[in-house]
Protein backbone atom coordinates (compact mmCIF):
# COMPACT_ATOMS: atom_id res chain seq x y z
CA UNK A 1 0.00 0.00 0.00
CA UNK A 2 1.10 3.36 -0.83
CA UNK A 3 0.40 6.66 1.43
CA UNK A 4 0.14 9.64 -0.98
CA UNK A 5 0.10 13.31 0.24
CA UNK A 6 -1.14 16.06 -1.57
CA UNK A 7 -2.90 13.92 -4.21
CA UNK A 8 -4.95 16.22 -5.08
CA UNK A 9 -2.53 18.74 -6.42
CA UNK A 10 -0.91 19.03 -9.90
CA UNK A 11 1.92 16.36 -9.21
CA UNK A 12 0.01 14.40 -6.72
CA UNK A 13 -3.19 14.12 -9.59
CA UNK A 14 -0.74 13.28 -12.20
CA UNK A 15 0.66 10.63 -9.73
CA UNK A 16 -2.84 9.28 -8.95
CA UNK A 17 -3.95 8.77 -12.06
CA UNK A 18 -0.83 6.68 -13.06
CA UNK A 19 -0.54 4.58 -9.83
CA UNK A 20 -4.41 3.84 -10.29
CA UNK A 21 -3.92 2.69 -14.11
CA UNK A 22 -1.63 0.79 -12.57
CA UNK A 23 -4.06 -0.83 -10.32
CA UNK A 24 -1.45 -0.40 -7.02
CA UNK A 25 -3.37 0.58 -3.99
CA UNK A 26 -3.05 3.67 -2.78
CA UNK A 27 -4.36 5.56 -0.04
CA UNK A 28 -4.40 9.61 0.10
CA UNK A 29 -3.82 11.63 3.04
CA UNK A 30 -6.15 14.50 2.22
CA UNK A 31 -8.32 17.79 3.69
CA UNK A 32 -11.14 17.39 1.59
CA UNK A 33 -11.80 13.54 -0.72
CA UNK A 34 -13.59 16.20 -3.13
CA UNK A 35 -10.34 17.48 -4.49
CA UNK A 36 -9.29 14.12 -5.80
CA UNK A 37 -12.59 14.63 -8.43
CA UNK A 38 -13.47 11.06 -9.99
CA UNK A 39 -10.34 9.54 -8.48
CA UNK A 40 -11.57 9.39 -5.06
CA UNK A 41 -13.56 6.36 -5.72
CA UNK A 42 -10.57 4.25 -6.65
CA UNK A 43 -8.64 4.65 -3.39
CA UNK A 44 -8.72 4.80 0.44
CA UNK A 45 -9.05 8.09 2.37
CA UNK A 46 -7.32 9.48 5.04
CA UNK A 47 -8.62 12.46 6.30
CA UNK A 48 -5.74 14.22 7.27
CA UNK A 49 -3.98 17.76 7.36
CA UNK A 50 -0.27 18.53 7.34
CA UNK A 51 -0.96 20.93 10.39
CA UNK A 52 -2.28 17.79 12.41
CA UNK A 53 0.45 15.07 12.92
CA UNK A 54 -2.34 12.59 14.86
CA UNK A 55 -3.96 12.15 11.68
CA UNK A 56 -0.39 10.92 10.16
CA UNK A 57 -0.08 7.99 12.45
CA UNK A 58 -3.94 6.73 11.07
CA UNK A 59 -2.56 7.28 7.44
CA UNK A 60 0.30 5.19 7.67
CA UNK A 61 -1.27 1.80 8.66
CA UNK A 62 -0.25 -1.26 6.89
CA UNK A 63 2.10 1.33 4.49
CA UNK A 64 5.08 0.16 3.12
CA UNK A 65 5.86 3.76 0.76
CA UNK A 66 5.14 7.05 1.90
CA UNK A 67 5.46 9.83 -1.38
CA UNK A 68 5.08 12.86 0.50
CA UNK A 69 4.09 15.17 -2.01
CA UNK A 70 2.11 17.91 -0.20
CA UNK A 71 3.56 21.18 1.24
CA UNK A 72 2.30 25.10 1.31
CA UNK A 73 3.79 28.28 -0.58
CA UNK A 74 1.89 30.55 1.31
CA UNK A 75 1.04 30.52 5.61
CA UNK A 76 -2.33 28.61 5.96
CA UNK A 77 -4.69 29.56 8.88
CA UNK A 78 -4.04 26.51 10.61
CA UNK A 79 0.03 26.53 9.99
CA UNK A 80 2.55 28.60 8.36
CA UNK A 81 5.00 27.69 5.34
CA UNK A 82 7.48 26.61 8.08
CA UNK A 83 5.40 24.11 9.83
CA UNK A 84 3.61 22.93 6.75
CA UNK A 85 6.77 22.38 4.77
CA UNK A 86 9.18 21.61 7.57
CA UNK A 87 8.05 20.73 10.78
CA UNK A 88 4.57 18.53 8.91
CA UNK A 89 8.07 16.29 6.83
CA UNK A 90 9.64 15.69 9.61
CA UNK A 91 6.68 14.70 12.19
CA UNK A 92 5.81 12.27 8.79
CA UNK A 93 9.05 10.66 8.61
CA UNK A 94 8.79 9.78 12.54
CA UNK A 95 5.41 8.34 12.06
CA UNK A 96 6.50 6.11 9.08
CA UNK A 97 9.22 5.13 10.68
CA UNK A 98 6.96 4.27 14.01
CA UNK A 99 4.57 2.11 11.60
CA UNK A 100 7.34 0.69 9.78
CA UNK A 101 6.98 2.05 6.49
CA UNK A 102 10.03 0.53 3.84
CA UNK A 103 10.53 3.75 1.61
CA UNK A 104 9.87 7.72 2.05
CA UNK A 105 9.79 9.35 -1.17
CA UNK A 106 9.83 12.90 -0.93
CA UNK A 107 9.31 16.38 -3.14
CA UNK A 108 11.88 18.73 -2.50
CA UNK A 109 12.91 21.67 -5.34
CA UNK A 110 15.72 22.87 -6.62
CA UNK A 111 17.54 26.03 -4.47
CA UNK A 112 16.15 24.64 -1.35
CA UNK A 113 18.97 25.71 1.15
CA UNK A 114 18.89 27.27 4.23
CA UNK A 115 20.15 30.58 3.02
CA UNK A 116 17.73 30.86 0.32
CA UNK A 117 15.69 34.69 0.59
CA UNK A 118 12.57 32.00 0.30
CA UNK A 119 10.83 31.16 3.91
CA UNK A 120 9.72 28.41 1.29
CA UNK A 121 13.18 27.24 -0.13
CA UNK A 122 14.51 27.12 3.87
CA UNK A 123 11.72 24.90 4.66
CA UNK A 124 12.01 22.46 1.90
CA UNK A 125 15.27 22.26 3.05
CA UNK A 126 15.35 21.56 6.36
CA UNK A 127 12.40 19.24 5.39
CA UNK A 128 15.08 17.41 2.54
CA UNK A 129 17.15 16.96 5.93
CA UNK A 130 15.11 15.46 7.86
CA UNK A 131 13.79 12.80 5.50
CA UNK A 132 18.03 12.33 4.24
CA UNK A 133 18.92 11.73 8.30
CA UNK A 134 16.03 9.30 8.57
CA UNK A 135 16.57 5.42 9.16
CA UNK A 136 14.43 4.71 6.47
CA UNK A 137 15.33 3.39 2.66
CA UNK A 138 14.37 7.68 0.54
CA UNK A 139 14.44 8.87 -2.54
CA UNK A 140 14.02 12.60 -2.77
CA UNK A 141 13.17 14.80 -5.88
CA UNK A 142 14.06 18.25 -6.54
CA UNK A 143 12.40 19.94 -9.39
CA UNK A 144 12.82 23.40 -11.33
CA UNK A 145 9.34 24.60 -11.82
CA UNK A 146 6.49 22.14 -12.55
CA UNK A 147 3.71 23.25 -15.03
CA UNK A 148 0.87 22.36 -16.80
CA UNK A 149 -1.17 24.34 -19.32
CA UNK A 150 -4.38 25.59 -17.04
CA UNK A 151 -1.93 25.28 -13.96
CA UNK A 152 -2.91 27.91 -11.53
CA UNK A 153 0.56 29.86 -12.11
CA UNK A 154 -0.15 29.72 -16.26
CA UNK A 155 -3.55 30.73 -15.29
CA UNK A 156 -2.32 33.67 -13.38
CA UNK A 157 -0.19 34.54 -16.92
CA UNK A 158 -2.76 34.13 -19.15
CA UNK A 159 -4.98 35.97 -16.98
CA UNK A 160 -2.40 38.72 -16.92
CA UNK A 161 -1.69 38.43 -20.53
CA UNK A 162 -6.04 39.97 -20.78
CA UNK A 163 -5.11 43.28 -19.92
CA UNK A 164 -4.75 45.88 -22.31
CA UNK A 165 -1.58 46.66 -24.43
CA UNK A 166 0.63 45.82 -20.71
CA UNK A 167 1.94 42.79 -19.64
CA UNK A 168 3.53 43.26 -15.94
CA UNK A 169 6.41 41.52 -15.00
CA UNK A 170 8.04 41.90 -11.50
CA UNK A 171 11.22 43.25 -11.25
CA UNK A 172 14.07 42.40 -13.79
CA UNK A 173 12.23 38.93 -14.73
CA UNK A 174 15.72 37.17 -15.03
CA UNK A 175 15.55 34.79 -12.63
CA UNK A 176 16.16 31.63 -14.41
CA UNK A 177 14.15 28.44 -14.75
CA UNK A 178 14.39 24.87 -16.37
CA UNK A 179 10.40 24.60 -16.51
CA UNK A 180 9.33 20.69 -16.65
CA UNK A 181 6.13 19.33 -17.59
CA UNK A 182 4.22 17.86 -14.91
CA UNK A 183 3.06 14.39 -17.19
CA UNK A 184 7.10 14.34 -17.43
CA UNK A 185 8.14 14.40 -13.37
CA UNK A 186 4.89 11.58 -12.77
CA UNK A 187 6.89 9.39 -15.23
CA UNK A 188 10.33 10.01 -13.18
CA UNK A 189 8.22 9.15 -10.22
CA UNK A 190 7.07 6.28 -11.50
CA UNK A 191 10.12 4.86 -13.11
CA UNK A 192 12.03 5.41 -9.69
CA UNK A 193 9.69 3.61 -7.68
CA UNK A 194 10.05 0.73 -10.13
CA UNK A 195 13.63 0.39 -10.49
CA UNK A 196 16.26 -1.18 -7.92
CA UNK A 197 18.54 0.91 -6.86
CA UNK A 198 16.42 4.40 -6.93
CA UNK A 199 16.82 4.18 -2.96
CA UNK A 200 18.49 6.64 -1.40
CA UNK A 201 18.92 8.69 -4.71
CA UNK A 202 18.55 12.58 -5.12
CA UNK A 203 16.64 13.50 -8.72
CA UNK A 204 17.03 16.62 -9.89
CA UNK A 205 13.98 17.50 -12.28
CA UNK A 206 14.33 19.79 -15.15
CA UNK A 207 13.31 20.38 -18.69
CA UNK A 208 15.45 21.02 -21.17
CA UNK A 209 14.96 24.51 -21.95
CA UNK A 210 16.30 27.28 -19.12
CA UNK A 211 14.07 30.22 -19.69
CA UNK A 212 13.61 33.19 -17.79
CA UNK A 213 10.88 34.77 -15.98
CA UNK A 214 10.27 37.11 -18.48
CA UNK A 215 10.80 34.47 -21.14
CA UNK A 216 8.44 32.61 -19.49
CA UNK A 217 5.75 34.78 -19.79
CA UNK A 218 7.23 35.77 -23.53
CA UNK A 219 5.81 31.99 -24.46
CA UNK A 220 3.12 32.43 -22.75
CA UNK A 221 2.09 35.13 -24.70
CA UNK A 222 3.00 33.51 -27.91
CA UNK A 223 1.23 30.71 -26.85
CA UNK A 224 -2.12 32.63 -27.03
CA UNK A 225 -0.99 34.63 -29.68
CA UNK A 226 -0.68 37.85 -27.55
CA UNK A 227 1.80 40.52 -28.48
CA UNK A 228 1.88 42.58 -25.07
CA UNK A 229 4.06 45.35 -23.91
CA UNK A 230 6.15 43.73 -20.66
CA UNK A 231 6.34 46.51 -18.38
CA UNK A 232 8.78 45.69 -15.02
CA UNK A 233 7.07 47.10 -12.00
CA UNK A 234 9.22 47.54 -9.34
CA UNK A 235 9.87 44.47 -6.59
CA UNK A 236 9.04 46.17 -3.41
CA UNK A 237 6.18 48.13 -5.06
CA UNK A 238 4.80 44.18 -5.93
CA UNK A 239 5.45 42.96 -2.11
CA UNK A 240 4.06 46.00 -0.44
CA UNK A 241 0.95 45.29 -2.69
CA UNK A 242 0.32 41.76 -1.77
CA UNK A 243 1.11 41.86 1.64
CA UNK A 244 -1.66 44.60 1.61
CA UNK A 245 -3.81 42.66 -0.48
CA UNK A 246 -3.38 39.28 1.99
CA UNK A 247 -4.34 41.37 4.89
CA UNK A 248 -7.54 42.00 2.89
CA UNK A 249 -8.59 39.46 1.10
CA UNK A 250 -6.86 36.49 3.29
CA UNK A 251 -6.95 33.33 1.95
CA UNK A 252 -8.63 34.70 -1.00
CA UNK A 253 -5.41 36.91 -2.40
CA UNK A 254 -4.43 35.53 -5.74
CA UNK A 255 -1.00 35.70 -5.41
CA UNK A 256 1.05 36.31 -2.04
CA UNK A 257 4.51 37.65 -1.28
CA UNK A 258 6.42 35.11 -0.32
CA UNK A 259 5.17 33.34 -3.27
CA UNK A 260 5.81 36.19 -5.66
CA UNK A 261 9.46 36.57 -3.68
CA UNK A 262 10.00 33.06 -5.16
CA UNK A 263 9.67 34.10 -8.37
CA UNK A 264 13.12 35.71 -8.06
CA UNK A 265 14.64 32.70 -6.95
CA UNK A 266 16.43 30.64 -9.97
CA UNK A 267 16.03 26.86 -10.05
CA UNK A 268 18.21 25.28 -11.98
CA UNK A 269 20.10 21.93 -12.03
CA UNK A 270 23.92 21.79 -13.70
CA UNK A 271 22.31 17.56 -14.12
CA UNK A 272 20.35 19.74 -16.75
CA UNK A 273 17.89 16.58 -18.25
CA UNK A 274 20.14 13.65 -17.30
CA UNK A 275 18.77 12.94 -14.04
CA UNK A 276 15.39 12.30 -15.51
CA UNK A 277 16.68 10.27 -18.79
CA UNK A 278 18.49 8.37 -16.57
CA UNK A 279 14.96 7.12 -15.85
CA UNK A 280 13.67 6.64 -19.11
CA UNK A 281 11.96 10.19 -19.82
CA UNK A 282 13.27 12.67 -22.33
CA UNK A 283 11.15 16.07 -20.85
CA UNK A 284 9.64 18.04 -23.65
CA UNK A 285 10.05 21.91 -24.46
CA UNK A 286 7.74 24.05 -22.68
CA UNK A 287 7.03 25.49 -26.35
CA UNK A 288 6.11 22.43 -27.35
CA UNK A 289 3.96 21.18 -24.49
CA UNK A 290 2.27 25.05 -24.84
CA UNK A 291 2.03 24.73 -28.41
CA UNK A 292 0.13 21.37 -27.89
CA UNK A 293 -2.21 22.46 -25.59
N1 LIG B 1 4.92 23.26 -8.74
C1 LIG B 1 6.17 23.63 -8.75
O1 LIG B 1 6.60 24.43 -9.58
C2 LIG B 1 7.14 23.06 -7.73
C3 LIG B 1 8.49 23.45 -7.78
C4 LIG B 1 9.37 22.92 -6.84
C5 LIG B 1 8.92 22.03 -5.88
N2 LIG B 1 7.60 21.69 -5.86
C6 LIG B 1 7.14 20.75 -4.84
O2 LIG B 1 6.55 19.65 -5.48
C7 LIG B 1 5.45 19.18 -4.71
C8 LIG B 1 4.19 19.16 -5.56
O3 LIG B 1 3.89 20.47 -5.99
P1 LIG B 1 2.49 20.81 -6.65
O4 LIG B 1 2.76 21.84 -7.68
O5 LIG B 1 1.78 19.57 -7.02
O6 LIG B 1 1.74 21.50 -5.44
P2 LIG B 1 0.20 21.97 -5.39
O7 LIG B 1 -0.44 21.83 -6.72
O8 LIG B 1 0.21 23.32 -4.74
O9 LIG B 1 -0.48 20.93 -4.42
C9 LIG B 1 -0.23 20.96 -3.06
C10 LIG B 1 -0.89 19.77 -2.44
O10 LIG B 1 -0.64 19.82 -1.02
C11 LIG B 1 -1.89 19.73 -0.35
N3 LIG B 1 -1.86 20.50 0.89
C12 LIG B 1 -1.61 21.82 1.04
N4 LIG B 1 -1.73 22.16 2.34
C13 LIG B 1 -2.07 21.04 3.01
C14 LIG B 1 -2.36 20.77 4.36
N5 LIG B 1 -2.33 21.72 5.29
N6 LIG B 1 -2.66 19.49 4.70
C15 LIG B 1 -2.72 18.50 3.77
N7 LIG B 1 -2.47 18.71 2.45
C16 LIG B 1 -2.16 19.97 2.08
C17 LIG B 1 -2.90 20.32 -1.30
O11 LIG B 1 -4.18 19.86 -0.91
P3 LIG B 1 -5.54 20.74 -1.07
O12 LIG B 1 -6.12 20.28 -2.37
O13 LIG B 1 -6.35 20.35 0.12
O14 LIG B 1 -5.13 22.18 -1.08
C18 LIG B 1 -2.42 19.77 -2.62
O15 LIG B 1 -2.85 18.45 -2.79
C19 LIG B 1 5.34 20.08 -3.51
O16 LIG B 1 6.03 19.51 -2.42
C20 LIG B 1 6.05 21.33 -3.96
O17 LIG B 1 6.58 22.07 -2.89
C21 LIG B 1 6.70 22.18 -6.75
Amino acid sequence: MILLTGASGLVGRALLSRLAENAVPVRCLVRDPRRLGAQRVNVQIALGDLADPPSFRNAMRGVDTVIHVAAAIRDQPQGSIEELAAIATWRMVDAARRAGVARFVFFSALGASTQSRSRFLRAKALAEAAVRDSELATMVFAPSIIYAPGDPFLSLLERQARLPAVMPVMGSGRAAYQPIWVEDVADCVIAALGRPGSNDQRYELAGPQTLTYEEIVALVLESRGRRRHVVHVPTPVVLRSLKLLERLAGERAFATADEAELMEVPLLSEHGTRDAESLGVRPRPMREVLAAH
